[in-house]
């Protein structure tokens, strides 16, 4: 999967894993990562083990002293000193990690694109209005797009412990890498940033929620990425851009 480095929030690192690798298990053994039960499906197993990896990769690179990611329910308990999400995608998983307190919370997404076939899913995460844009939009990734946005931020958010619906989480779209969503928590008003693209066919997108008073890295001293090809410029290409442009005129572009 191929993610342009630059696009990147400053300080949030990435790391992929396939979670087909044939060496997957024996990898996760040799770092004591295992399932948290026997029974889970061989898939869910694999996805599992190869989001923790990545999870480790993230939180490595970040020089973290403990590697390991805990959960509480299904979500991960990420090291003191530390926020990050965990996706996984078709053949890969993928985590994020970034220093708290200057990030307050992450959420990732990685979505094989979604189209009208989940129709029902989709009624139950967009509202009437995303619905009609989507409609009328010629951009094959429309659907994904909102989807994706919502689920990253879902998880940015119940991070925090609130757990909005999506139909209440409306990104305002800048461009079609980049949005935001305001969400109230706690009677206070914050705002998540969303970057997103299209690489390998699939779609990307990182939620990410700032301190505003935090002194963030310098945007060129941050580490490398992990498991992915680092290329320039976004790879959503010129359909998707037309397709935007066509979001745009429906109103729902940010000012
Ligand atoms: C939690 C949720 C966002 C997961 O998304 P998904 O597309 O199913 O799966 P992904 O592969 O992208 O993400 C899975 C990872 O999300 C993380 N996750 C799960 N629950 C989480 C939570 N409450 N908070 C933060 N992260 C969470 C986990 O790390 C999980 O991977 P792991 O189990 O291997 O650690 C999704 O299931 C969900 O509940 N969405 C919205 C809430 C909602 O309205 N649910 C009703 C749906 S019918």
């Amino acid at each position: 999967m191929r993610i342009p480095h630059d696009l990147l929030p400053a300080g949030v690192v990435i790391a992929v894993e396939r979670s087909d690798d044939a060496d997957l298990d024996v990898r996760a053994a040799a770092v004591g990562i295992e399932v948290y039960a026997a029974d889970l499906h061989p898939k869910r197993q694999r996805e599992f083990l190869a989001g923790r990896l990545a999870a480790r990769t993230a939180l490595q690179q970040m020089q973290a002293h403990t590697l390991a990611v805990g959960r509480d329910g299904n979500a991960p308990i990420w090291p003191a000193g530390f926020c990050g999400s965990i996706s996984h995608g078709a053949d890969l998983a993928a985590a994020i990690a970034a220093p708290s307190p200057s990030w307050r919370s992450l959420g990732l997404d990685i979505e094989a694109r979604i189209g009208t076939n989940r129709m029902r899913a989709l009624r139950f995460a967009l509202s009437d209005d995303e619905m009609r844009i989507c409609e009328a939009s010629a951009d094959p990734w429309a659907w994904t797009r909102y989807w994706s946005a919502k689920e990253a931020v879902f998880k940015c958010c119940a991070a925090l412990g609130h757990r909005p619906t999506l139909q209440s989480l409306q990104p305002a779209w800048r461009d079609t890498g980049h949005g935001t969503v305001d969400v109230v928590i706690s009677n206070t008003a914050l705002r998540i940033d969303l970057v997103g693209g299209v690489a390998d066919e699939a779609m990307w997108m990182i939620a990410s929620m700032r301190d505003a008073t935090a002194d963030l890295p310098d945007e060129t001293a941050r580490p490398a990425v992990a498991g992915f090809e680092i290329v320039s410029p976004l790879q959503t290409g010129a359909e998707n851009a037309q397709g935007f442009a066509q979001l745009g005129a429906n109103g729902t572009a940010a000012a």
